[in-house]
């Protein structure tokens, strides 16, 4: 089988290596891939947004089977544009990738269909959102509605910074026709857990669950990343939790989304809060979360591209979808200065891993045979181990045999999760 893999960071190296351990599975090719996936499938220089060109490539190539992994493309129609030439495809059509294309349409689904989250409020005129915020409880969450980057959600601690966030989004126009319309939302509290599911828009199998750890710095303090370290499985997602987040949040959902005509088939990502008065959804993604897929894939013991192709022929429910019983940590090295200004173009060096550990290329290229970095964040190391405790320090040696100048990362991946473990 000949298979495409769009997208080219530390979650799509992770999605090919898993992969290519499918007997099924004969060539990969990354579009656009980096210089670290270069070593796991063939990159093709087609950046993930450029529809037509994905799917000339597709053409030509005779591609069997493609996989669509980040949000824009998806929101964008890759997917329908692939299965319009016949290509069978992992991921989402625009029509069911709008539950994270649109914080409106996802708030108003959960509103319709009795799924928990946090009460809020939609606006499309800026005075009437400053007015709004005048009388709303502090903090109060804002947020764009359309995708920005991960950057679309500001919690506002006072009032005047409710006001400030509401203008940047919807006059100054920061995040685009992101933030032409926002929402505006109660703050909820509680630890955060990930939960990716494959569904085929009948059946949803939830896979492992993870944390992320979202801030730059120590302490989740600092500036908000795209993820910098996660681990798996989450302690705060008991089974009970899950049983109740299975009842009242995932199956509701996929059954809302097929009812609205707008069946979701691909990888279901739940953001959830587990509040005192139990679990929220905080947000939907329409596909894997990046870091979170470095920590739940290595964990797969099936095949995933069996699955893959089960979720898009609709036959979910006849395949296994098998988890180790391990833990596994993911610390992310960036670039010093990320998520701000920060340099880039250094060599990275990888020594030997212990069998238990292994890596994902974010962002680096090649150049005359050298790995460079060329991202905020560079790579991730991942480690397995039968306790979270060990996956954690296994995680942090592995780090400490792969080097380039300028490199950062945080060193409290998976406390919060170990202080859980042991209360
Ligand atoms: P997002 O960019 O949508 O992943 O949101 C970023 C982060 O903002 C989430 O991971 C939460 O920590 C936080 N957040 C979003 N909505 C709320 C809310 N209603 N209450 C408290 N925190 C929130
Ligand atoms: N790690 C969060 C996300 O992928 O959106």
């Amino acid at each position: 089988m000949k298979i495409m893999v769009v997208g080219g960071g530390g979650r799509e190296h992770a999605i090919i290596k898993k992969l290519k351990q499918s007997p099924k599975v004969d060539t990969i090719y990354a579009l656009p891939g980096n210089g670290g996936i270069a070593a796991d499938a063939e990159c093709v220089n087609i950046s993930a947004v450029n529809i037509p060109e994905i799917v000339s490539f597709a053409k030509e190539n005779s591609i069997d089977f493609a996989v669509v992994a980040p949000d824009d493309p998806l929101v964008l129609g890759a997917v329908d544009a692939l299965e319009e030439i016949g290509i069978p495809c992992f991921g989402p059509r625009a029509n069911a990738a709008i539950i994270e294309g649109s914080k409106v349409f996802s708030k108003n689904l959960m509103k319709k269909f009795g799924i928990p989250t946090a009460q809020y409020e939609v606006f499309d005129d800026m005075e009437k959102a400053l007015a709004y915020v005048e009388t709303a409880p502090i903090p109060t969450v804002i947020k764009a509605d359309g995708l920005a980057l991960g950057k679309g959600v500001i919690i506002a601690e006072t009032t005047e910074d409710a006001k400030a966030a509401i203008k940047s989004m919807m006059q100054d126009k920061v995040f685009g026709e992101s933030g032409s319309r926002v929402v505006i939302e109660e703050f909820l509290t509680g630890p955060e857990v990930s939960v990716l599911s494959f569904t085929d828009g009948k059946t949803i199998v939830p896979m492992v669950s993870s944390m992320d750890h979202k801030r730059a710095l120590d302490g989740d303090k600092g500036l908000n990343t795209g993820g910098m370290g996660t681990v798996a499985p989450n302690p705060y997602y008991t089974k009970e939790v899950a049983a109740e987040c299975m009842e009242k949040i995932f199956l509701p959902t996929i059954r809302a989304m097929a009812e609205l005509g707008r069946p979701f088939k691909g990888c279901l990502y739940f953001g959830l809060m587990i509040t005192p008065n139990g679990a929220k959804v905080i947000e939907y993604n329409c596909r894997f979360g990046d870091p979170e897929t470095q920590v739940v894939l290595p964990l797969l013991e099936s095949d995933l591209f069996e699955i893959m192709r089960a979720v898009s022929e609709e036959r979910l429910s006849e395949v296994e979808v098998k988890f180790s019983e391990k833990n596994a940590c993911c610390v992310v090295l960036a670039s010093k200065g990320y998520p701000k200004a920060y340099e880039k173009g250094f060599e990275i060096t990888v020594g030997e891993l212990a069998d238990n550990a292994d890596f994902y290329i974010a962002g680096a290229k090649l150049q005359d045979g050298k790995l460079l970095t060329n991202g905020g964040r560079v790579l991730n190391v991942v480690a397995k181990a039968d306790s979270l405790k060990d996956a954690v320090a296994d995680a942090y040696k592995a780090a400490e045999n792969i080097t380039f100048e300028n490199a950062y990362c945080r060193k409290d991946i998976g406390q919060r999760a170990l202080q859980a473990v042991k209360n």
